[in-house]
């Protein structure tokens, strides 16, 4: 069944307060409810029955008002879960269900992880606990009483404050937990088990001392430190930034092992996957501290994005999670370089986001109707949505933006919205009008500008004319314009600064300014260009769009060089290598792999090189910069640029550029290890770690080119440097090769971290992302190895999803061998975890872009899984869209 935005309700009843027992066991866990019932009589129709959401649960009572309720008469179990039939005004409801976490290998609800119990209810797993009105607008006061074992489940922890505590009979204790703030029931946990806390403090601006508190495996305490100060950076940045200060006296995140996504914002006590909390150098990689420290910062900013003002629906949730991306971007731009941060999250946008854009599964980033709403946590949601956020920030200024977010809390603080009133809150606070930039809410696809222009020498004037399109999706076959900025400036042929001056304005600006496209078509005229000038457009990326300019290769050479803008500067790079590969990739261009560097790669790699290979490294050079600008455009944006892709042609491209640059550059890349080879103890600074990345890059590329000195350095760091950031990266450099020790260092590495769930991760990685021939067949061994498990979601991503997403070439073998291993784990992992199979599934989806040949492998594999018995809906829904393409 289908849910629409367009047939919304308010609930028939509110629940101001709740008091729940949990009985808690691994088998068989009690749920008590006692549950306020208040009619709204603004939306009840006499008559109407209550349907309080439920799935698996097995009801052992039922009263109103202490009165035991009769099925068939009072009530009546439902698919959804139990209606009451004649629902009173008002009154008291005590229902008691059991469940069995042990059985619940969905991972939603309440579920056991190792010997812990804990919950995700987000979006819908609350109605896996309890009979509920399991909706984001419906807001309550929870008091939660635990009961475990002493002996099992020593700490219990729930949201809100700890109001009791103490010790049964028969060896059981119990806690009891308030949270003074009405929530919704997505944001309800609870966690049981033998864990430890690492413990500290943060005083707020306002003077109140805040617990910070860390529980994990005690194996793990060791490993919480960066991401304790991750959230006290986080904490005072908010305060800064955004004038938003913690709201209870405690705060509470949980490592646990089995975890469907990243982490989970619940009110003063987030869950998180351990790949999102736990780091050490000896096991934690650069990207693993970021990423750390990004999503510590994004759950903490869900606080106030998310909690304190919540969504209406769930067709509103970009207008949470994209708004809180946003801030944790901002956040990693402010804590790290922001150039550096930008250019990544635009990689990662252009390398997930814009494919599904343009494939089977596009939505709007307010989706206007889903079958299962786990499904629409995706790209377009949160990295789109998040884009969204940036354009009004672009828009309107810091400043203007701030105050948008200042109204929008004055007037939402407490309730459960929709992305219009955040919309209206920028608008409204800034006296601007922002009905047309509504449309990046409405309309899916990614919107292409191009832009031609004009250069009069005897007028001095510069025209330049944007055209904005937007190709259909599916249900979208037509598009308005949409409200585009796009931040640019103007460059002499030598790389200066010009002064830009529209016409009508008084006076010229310097720097980056703000154009507003709003039209299909539309020209702005400079006044007063001292010469025909190079446009640096999209600066920043100020907005989601393809933009397309017949640059010459002198200019894109000179923005590359002198862009006073970091973006601007990578990007004209990425142009260039972007044409030479999709030249090479091009099905018409039948010939051997290239050999040689054309002269654009060549001059750009070796400008690149440059200020690092002299006597001294060049003033601002930045190495974690310079890493960005060598690593070649990934194949899954590549794929986005070409009618019909090829993805072997694509990766054989890819690969033999990679060559080129690695024999061509041999000496410089050289140079460049010796020189950032770090002899002091590990820092997981960002300077640190852009050190680390360009001479990790320097070994990539060597490597690639065959470098022999390169692959025994490979070998000796994959088997001894002593942190995983340089560890790793030899290891992957190396399982490319057949290098003679290959299989050694792997077994190696392997026994030197078999302890270590999330190290044993990036191992089978690293494998499933080797350019072997034989890595499907490794693949599939590697399933069989005893530290592999199917039914955890980390190794599941590791192997499988590293292999099917980021092996591209192999995955699209035309033998049709990778479609039919993905399809067989789709249909095995459903069998239990319908979330994750419906992750799994995504790269089958694009059949449509592929060449004829692949076309009918993807299709019939995509068939085979639809007519799989007891298929999930969530994977039914993504499968059926991709079929219908
Ligand atoms: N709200 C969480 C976050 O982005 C994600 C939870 C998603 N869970 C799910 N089952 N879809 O921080
Ligand atoms: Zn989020």
């Amino acid at each position: 069944t289908v849910t629409r935005l367009a047939d919304y309700r308010p609930p028939l009843y509110r629940l101001p307060s709740v008091s729940l027992t949990f009985w808690l066991d691994r088998q068989k866990t009690t749920v008590e409810a006692r549950i306020r019932l208040e009619r709204d009589e603004a939306v009840y129709r006499p008559g109407e029955s209550l349907l309080l959401h439920g799935g698996k649960l097995a009801l052992e009572s039922l009263t109103l008002e202490g009165e035991p309720l009769m099925e068939g008469r009072d009530y009546r179990l439902v698919p959804d879960g139990l209606e009451l039939l004649n629902p009173p005004v008002a009154g008291e409801l005590v229902s008691r269900v059991s469940i069995d976490p042990s059985a619940n290998l969905e991972l939603e609800g309440l579920y056991a992880s190792g010997d812990m119990l804990c919950t995700q209810c987000e979006a819908e797993g609350f109605r896996k606990i309890t009979y509920w009105l399991d909706r984001p607008d419906l807001l309550s006061v929870y008091t939660v009483k635990l009961i475990a074992s002493a002996a099992d489940y020593p700490v219990l922890l729930a949201n809100g404050n700890c109001i009791e505590h103490g010790t049964m009979p028969g060896g059981q204790h119990f806690a009891v937990w308030h949270d003074p703030f009405p929530k919704p029931a997505y944001l309800f946990a609870v966690v049981a088990g033998q864990l430890v806390k690492t413990a500290d403090r943060f005083t707020t601006r306002s003077g109140r001392t805040v617990d910070l508190e860390i529980w994990t495996r005690a194996a793990d305490a060791a490993k919480t430190g960066h991401a304790m100060m991750s959230l006290k950076h986080s904490m005072a940045w908010d305060e800064q930034v955004f004038g938003l200060e913690y709201d209870l006296d405690i705060y509470m995140i949980v490592a646990v092992g089995d975890f469907n996504m990243g982490a989970m914002e619940n009110k003063g006590l987030n869950v998180f996957n351990t790949k999102y909390v736990l780091a050490d150098p000896q096991t934690a990689t650069d990207l693993d501290y970021q990423g750390i420290e990004a999503v510590i910062a994004h759950e903490y900013f869900h606080n106030w994005t998310g909690n304190r003002v919540t969504c209406r629906d769930w067709f509103q949730l970009s207008l949470k999670e994209g708004l809180t991306v946003f801030r944790d971007q901002q956040f990693s731009a402010d804590m790290n370089s922001a150039a550096v941060q930008r250019i990544g999250n635009v990689r990662g946008l252009r390398a997930v986001q814009f494919p599904e854009d343009a494939g089977p599964t596009a939505h709007p980033v307010r989706p206007d109707s889903y079958v299962e709403i786990n499904n629409f946590y995706t790209a377009t949601v949160y990295n789109k949505g998040a884009e969204v956020v940036r354009m009004y920030h672009t828009l309107l200024g810091a400043d203007g933006f701030r105050r948008g977010m200042d109204l929008y809390f004055q007037r939402h603080d407490g309730q459960a919205v929709t992305c219009d009133d955040f919309r209206a809150a920028m608008a409204d606070a800034n006296g601007v009008d922002l009905s047309q930039f509504g449309r990046w809410y409405s309309q899916a696809g990614t919107p292409v500008v191009r832009v031609t222009d004009q250069y009069d020498t005897e007028t001095k004037t510069y025209t330049l004319t944007m055209t904005q399109s937007c190709p259909p999706t599916p249900g979208q076959p037509v598009k308005e314009p949409f409200l585009i900025p796009i931040a640019m400036g103007l460059l002499s042929a030598d790389g200066q600064t010009l002064p830009t001056q529209l016409t009508g304005e008084a006076t010229a600006q310097a720097g980056t300014r703000v154009l507003r496209l709003s039209d299909v078509r539309q020209s702005f005229t400079f006044v007063n260009v001292a010469e025909a000038p190079i446009p640096s457009l999209l600066r920043g990326f100020s907005a989601p769009v393809k933009l397309e300019r017949a640059w010459t290769d002198a200019e894109l050479a000179t923005l590359a060089a002198h862009d006073s803008d970091a973006f601007a500067r990578w990007e004209a790079g990425q142009t260039v290598l972007t044409r030479v590969l999709l030249a090479d990739a091009d099905p018409a261009s039948i010939g051997p792999a290239r050999t040689d560097l054309p002269e654009t790669v060549a001059n750009l790699v070796a400008a690149t090189l440059a200020p690092f290979t002299g006597e001294t490294v060049g003033a601002g050079a930045d190495p974690a910069f310079a890493a960005l600008c060598l690593a070649l455009p990934g194949e899954a944006y590549l794929a986005e640029l070409v009618p019909v892709v090829y993805p072997d042609r694509l990766h054989a491209a890819r690969n033999a550029l990679r060559t080129a640059i690695g024999r061509r550059y041999a000496d410089d890349l050289l140079k460049i290890i010796a020189r950032f080879t770090d002899t002091g103890p590990f820092q997981p600074t960002a300077e640190a770690a852009g050190r680390r990345a360009l001479r990790n890059t320097a070994l990539d590329l060597l490597v690639a080119g065959g470098n022999s000195a390169a692959i025994a350095l490979a070998a000796d760091q994959a088997k001894a440097a002593g942190n995983m950031t340089d560890r790793l990266a030899a290891l992957t450099a190396l399982v490319d090769t057949d290098h003679p020790e290959r299989s050694a260092i792997l077994e190696a590495f392997q026994a030197d971290f078999a302890e270590d769930a999330l190290v044993l991760d990036k191992w089978f990685t690293v494998q499933a992302l080797s350019r072997r021939a034989d890595t499907l067949a490794q693949v599939t061994a590697l399933l069989g190895h005893p530290a592999y498990d199917a039914k955890n979601p980390n190794k599941v991503r590791a192997l499988v999803g590293s292999f099917t997403t980021g092996n591209r070439a192999q995955f699209h073998a035309l033998d049709g061998s990778g479609y039919g291993f993905l399809a067989d784990q789709v249909i095995a992992t459903d069998g239990f975890n319908g979330k994750l199979a419906a992750r799994l599934v995504a790269p089958l989806a694009p059949w449509k872009k592929m060449d004829p040949a692949r076309q009918g492998l993807m299709r019939a594999e995509l068939d085979r899984i639809r007519k799989t018995p007891g298929l999930s809906k969530d994977v039914t829904e993504i499968v059926e869209k991709a079929l219908a393409a």
